[in-house]
């Protein structure tokens, strides 16, 4: 072999090598793999290509001219995933601690660029140290020019974020825009400013994981959508979600092949209980109606009073929305107003049909509520379901009161179709509620006030606790049989497969953030 082609290989043998065989198993001691093991179990096997293995970076200041690793810091590149192309970036902590220079913000920009350019998701692999801090201000430019890559990509290609190790300071913000963030859980974490800095400004003490660990982010934060035990099973869950998701704004996510269609199993009529203040989990009518074993949960510790995720109904991916009866009986509220309103978003964004599932007694009452502005909050579930101009069906299983009926994907906001089954229940409050207010004077005075209230509980149950004023009046299209619930469904996207609706021309709407 000749000298220039031995040069080349021994360039490529250093690029593979990293940071070394010792920091990689210092990787491998702290339970985390390397960045080229990650992309390996990503993507399809022998269909990644390397892109810029042998970049360097230009610092010279502090020694860093005599400290040079190819790639610098981070693997970029492309392959498949059950064959379809996406774009990859993976920091290698073993070289600076995957700190992000001039260079590699280059390499990562060039990615995002090929990925919007050629429409396909981007995947980001962050394990980093941060700002590479021998290159100062040329390393904040860095990630500026991520974050506006970020930005104008957002709606035209699905961007992930993987967090396997650190994800400090303004780092975070890049996986804050991007779609969707799934953490490791003990080996990630991610907060502006770390536990050193809280203790000097706030004088609170807290471990790295309590504040901003994937546990953490995934229950208190909402900051993570998705939690892995470990890189293998993060990595496994990023393949799923790119499963569900099209290539980007202009594609559709591909059909799986043809599944027998049934009815719904009996068990539905069972599942919504007759007794309209006994819990249910909204999750077994939703299993219950999608095809086997596709219902993929997101955010599924977070504001657990609405339930989001994606599943199959005939092969097709769809997004589902659904009250949760049984956590808070499904009220909606400041977080679950954010969370529906970023996911129904993100499906409008990227044509999934979306699903919603109504039991909803209202928005919650309290100081907490109102003082964390659960107008605006509220306000922008209602502005993501009017603006989404892809399929829209709602399910009503049971409760839909007051202003929540309206908010969640009524027929008056653009809903294409809406269901309701024999159980829904469809007024401005419960019979209780509004006994005590309409017929307060003839309760008061009443020989025996609780007779009475009970009577006009019952009066106005009868006349307002039902779907048939509603289907009256067309804002309900079809009552439904709990079994017919899968096959109407299944009839009523196939129909819209094709739909075009148009939102007026304007430059953007004005969300209310
Ligand atoms: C250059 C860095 C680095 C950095 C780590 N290293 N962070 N090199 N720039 N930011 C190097 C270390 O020198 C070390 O090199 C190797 O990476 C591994 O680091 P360790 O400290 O040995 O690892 P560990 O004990 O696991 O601790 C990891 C860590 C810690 C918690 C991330 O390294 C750390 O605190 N780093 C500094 C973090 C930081 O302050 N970053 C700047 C934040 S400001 P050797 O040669 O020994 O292997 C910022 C602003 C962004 O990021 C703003 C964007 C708008």
């Amino acid at each position: 072999m000749d000298n220039k082609r031995q040069l080349l290989l021994q360039k490529r043998e250093n690029a593979l090598e990293g940071g070394g065989k010792e920091r990689a198993e210092k990787q491998h001691k702290a339970g985390k793999l390397t960045a080229r093991e990650r992309i390996e179990i990503l993507l399809d096997n022998g269909s990644f290509e390397e892109i810029g293995m042998l970049v360097e970076h230009r610092a010279t200041n502090f020694g860093m001219d005599k400290q040079k690793f190819p790639g610098d810091g981070v693997i970029t590149g492309y392959g498949t995933i059950e064959g379809r192309l996406v774009f990859v970036f993976s920091q290698d902590f073993t070289v600076f601690g995957g700190s992000l220079s001039e260079a590699h913000a280059e390499k990562i920009v060039k990615i995002m660029d090929l990925a919007v350019e050629n429409g396909a998701p981007v995947i980001g692999i962050n394990d980093s140290g941060g700002a590479r801090i021998q290159e100062g201000v040329v390393s904040l430019g860095g990630y500026a020019d991520i974050f506006y890559r970020n930005t104008l990509a957002s709606g035209v290609i699905p961007q992930i974020s993987l967090i396997m190790g650190p994800c400090a300071g303004g780092a975070v913000y890049s996986p804050a825009i991007t779609d969707f963030i799934i953490m490791t859980d003990q080996t990630s974490y991610m907060f502006v400013t770390g536990p050193n800095v809280v203790k000097t400004v706030t004088n609170e003490d807290v471990t790295s994981e309590d504040l901003g660990g994937a546990y953490t982010h995934a229950t208190k934060s909402g900051v993570t959508h998705l939690i892995g035990n470990n890189d293998v099973d993060t990595i496994e869950k990023t393949k799923k979600l790119i499963s569900y998701i099209p290539q980007n704004w202009k594609s559709k996510t591909p059909r799986l092949p043809f599944l027998i269609e049934r009815e719904c199993r009996e068990i539905l009529c069972d599942i919504v209980p007759d007794n309209p203040n006994k819990p249910y989990d909204i999750r077994d009518v939703i299993n219950n109606v999608v095809d086997e074993q596709t219902f993929f949960e997101i955010h599924e510790n977070f504001a657990t009073n609405i339930v989001v995720g994606f599943a199959r109904l005939a092969g097709r991916s769809i997004g589902i929305v659904a009250n949760q009866p049984q956590s808070l009986a499904g009220v909606l509220d400041v977080d679950s107003s954010k969370k529906g309103a970023r996911f129904v978003r993100f499906c409008d964004s990227f044509n999934i049909p979306l699903l919603i599932f109504e039991d909803v007694p209202g928005f919650l009452p309290g100081t907490d509520q109102e003082w964390n502005a659960i107008i605006t909050n509220g306000a922008k579930l209602l502005y993501a379901f009017s603006e989404a101009t892809v399929p829209r069906i709602t399910v009503i299983t049971r409760k839909a009161y007051g202003g929540a009926y309206d908010v969640m994907n009524s027929k008056h906001i653009g809903a294409d179709f809406n269901f309701a089954l024999p159980s829904a229940e469809i007024a401005v409050m419960g019979a209780r509620g509004a006994s005590e207010i309409i017929f307060r004077k003839e309760i008061n005075e009443a020989e025996n006030p609780a007779e009475m209230l009970k009577s006009k509980e019952i009066e106005y149950r009868t006349l307002f606790e039902n779907p048939y004023i509603a289907a009256a009046r067309g804002y309900i299209d079809e009552v439904i049989l709990p079994k017919e619930t899968r096959m109407k469904l299944i009839k009523a996207f196939a129909m819209l497969e094709n739909k075009k609706a148009l939102l007026p021309p304007k430059k953007h709407g004005n969300i209310p953030l």
